[in-house]
């Protein structure tokens, strides 16, 4: 590419504020997807986004481009990645990082000085910058004290995170433009992300987008239902969490399931095992009251 004057990089740096898809194509090489675009979107109106999703059909891109977007086009910009672990972290989200500001142009490329654990803007490295945090049991003191004056925090496979972290999390909300967004497979039943999209109260402050496995336009039609099948197929746990996106009916995987219990608990026309002698036989029946 041509050099660009500072006229020319400013007028780019202007049209990319205002569309995140043009960043994302023009500097990032990235045609986002339907999904990725419903969530960048929602993410820029929102101080409160939960994207819960089936698996590889672009949520920690999305939230990459999301990063170097941030800091491209922000002054006073710090954003802050949780994550339950720190091979989960680097291998997930910052080399996707990664790997998108190494194919950007050098001309934009060079704007950026990216580390092992930090990202920053070379012409402001503690004005503009991105790093991550680990999010567990032992580390809630790292989501003390985040604060700037665009204040963006994404906690990555959030449904691994404790409670306790989301807490201190809500102390960026005095700064004059945070964001709080989390991201995960919706694969338990209990804790904060899950209570984002079904606690009655905390559910209603959040905006929310759903992703399936068959919102990934790169995957074929015949490795999606190889893969489906590879998850249990319909009806499965595995399925419902990693197909469609939506969190298991029960929270443990037992033989049998923890809803069919319940149901089999309070159906009151099933019969309690006969209580005989120990040599006896116990009888299991499931008799019909109405028709003894
Ligand atoms: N819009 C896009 N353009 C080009 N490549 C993309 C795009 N979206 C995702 N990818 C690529 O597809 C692969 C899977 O994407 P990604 O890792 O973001 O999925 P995910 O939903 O986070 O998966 P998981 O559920 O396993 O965490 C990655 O290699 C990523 O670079
Ligand atoms: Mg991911």
């Amino acid at each position: 590419m041509a050099k660009l004057t500072n006229e020319q990089k400013q007028k780019i740096v202007l049209a990319c504020k205002q569309d995140i898809t043009f960043f994302a194509k023009h500097i990032c090489g990235s045609e986002l997807s339907p999904k990725q675009i419903e969530f960048a979107i929602k993410w820029l109106v929102s101080l409160r986004t939960t994207f819960k999703g089936g698996v590889g059909f672009g949520k920690t891109h999305i939230m990459a481009i999301l990063i170097l977007w941030a800091l491209f086009t922000h002054n006073d910009v710090q954003v802050t990645i949780f994550g339950p672990g720190e091979s989960q972290i680097k291998d997930g989200i910052w080399k996707e990082i990664g790997i998108i500001w190494g194919r950007m142009d050098p001309e934009w490329k060079d704007l950026f000085d990216y580390q092992a654990t930090r990202l920053s803007r070379k012409d402001s490295p503690t004005g503009a910058f991105a790093a991550y945090r680990l999010a567990n049991k032992d580390n809630i003191e790292s989501a003390r004290g985040i604060h700037m004056r665009n204040n963006f925090v994404f906690v990555d496979e959030a449904s691994g995170v404790p409670d306790e972290i989301f807490q201190v999390l809500g102390n960026i909300f005095t700064d004059q433009n945070p964001k709080l967004c989390l991201i995960s497979n919706p694969a338990r039943t209990t804790g904060f992300f899950y209570d984002t999209w079904e606690h009655e109260d905390i559910s209603t402050i959040w905006t929310k987008v759903h992703g399936k496995m068959s919102d990934n336009p790169r995957l074929a039609k015949e490795a999606y239902e190889a893969m489906a099948i590879g998850y249990g197929g319909k009806g499965s746990r595995d399925y419902r969490i990693n197909v469609e996106g939506e969190f298991p009916l029960d929270e443990v995987d037992g033989v049998i399931p923890a809803h069919l219990v319940r149901e089999a608990i309070e159906n009151t026309l099933a019969v309690a095992p006969f209580e005989g002698e120990r040599d006896e036989q116990p009888t299991f029946s499931f008799v019909n009251e109405a028709s003894r």
